[in-house]
């Protein structure tokens, strides 16, 4: 297997990018909780309890309603079956709006869980995979019952081990997934002309919607972490083995949660940044739509999500 390892870049180039993605306007955001490591919650956890609850009530809502369960699944993707629908089969795979795109996606459905839950300060609790230990389904995710009633977090086509709490093997590890995470975190790129060494993925063109961007060959978080564990929990006939189907399943938004922390750890690291400001100004400006707890569409920049997840 090959190995990505890559030289941290120029400090300076971070210094003066950083500034410049500070976007000064606006009030504050209102107060929102901070996603918390679903590891050692038992299942009877607030946050838990919250996610729960959302799930009920957005499962007894139709497909067509924005609000629905299946509506939100299938802004990711959705089977021909399905049907049509102009804001379905969103999901960016495949070229440099992956990560913008799944945080935009992962912003809008916290809104619409604490809606539907009733809790304000609900965030999404996040799945650390990466860590030593932390690569098993977690726990409250693989119960069939919740207190006597069916536990809406569990997902029967997942593959046995899953739900069985087995070790998912990395692809040559035992232990997590850290040693992927590790190679991962190592690509100083966010794009470049090789998707394995582009973290965020290769650069594709902007496009107005209803025009979806093309997806080319999957980017290094992409291919190297992030599709292990849809693959491990999912495999070939899961829901979360394949995009039109993976976030019906409830660990799908922990699992991106957890992509979507390790962002930001890999823009800890000096010089590893987001594209460029002025060069990559199609990065920023590229819109999705996507849905706010009322249910109504919002059609917003990737400039535009960076600064709402801030
Ligand atoms: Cu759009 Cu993890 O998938």
């Amino acid at each position: 297997m090959m190995k990505i390892f890559a030289v941290a870049g120029s400090v300076f180039v971070l210094a003066l990018v950083s500034s410049a993605e500070r976007l000064p306007q606006g009030p504050p955001p209102p107060m929102q909780g901070v996603r918390q490591n679903v590891a050692g919650m038992d299942e009877n956890h607030p946050v838990l309890m919250s996610y729960r609850k959302a799930i009920v009530e957005m499962k007894k809502l139709p497909a067509t309603n924005p609000l629905s369960w299946q509506f939100q699944a299938n802004m990711h993707g959705a089977l021909n079956m399905d049907g049509a629908n102009d804001a379905w089969r969103w999901c960016m795979h495949g070229n440099w709006y992956f990560l913008p795109w799944h945080r935009g996606y992962i912003y809008y459905f916290e809104k619409i869980v604490r809606k539907m839950s009733g809790d304000d300060g609900f965030r999404l609790p996040y799945w650390a995979w990466e860590t030593e230990g932390q690569n098993a389904l977690p726990a409250p995710f693989r119960q069939k019952q919740y207190n006597g009633m069916v536990n809406v977090f569990f997902d029967g086509t997942r593959v046995k081990a899953a739900n069985s709490g087995m070790p998912l093997r990395p692809d040559d590890q035992s232990g997590s997934f850290a040693t992927d995470w590790q190679n991962v975190r190592g690509v100083s790129q966010f794009t470049t002309s090789f998707a394995a060494l582009s973290y965020g993925g290769l650069r594709v063109d902007k496009t107005m919607i209803p025009k979806r961007p093309v997806s080319m060959d999957h980017g290094a978080m992409e291919s190297q972490a992030h599709d292990l564990i849809h693959d491990a929990v999912g495999d070939d006939t899961g829901n979360m083995g394949d995009p039109d189907t993976a976030a019906r399943d409830p660990i799908f938004w922990l699992h991106h949660a957890n992509v979507d922390r390790l962002w930001n750890r890999w823009r800890d690291i000096a010089g590893h940044i987001n594209p460029d400001r002025v060069a990559d100004k199609d990065w920023y400006d590229q819109e999705f739509p996507f849905y706010d707890e009322n249910g109504k569409q919002v059609v917003v920049s990737v400039s535009k999500i960076l600064e709402l997840a801030e």
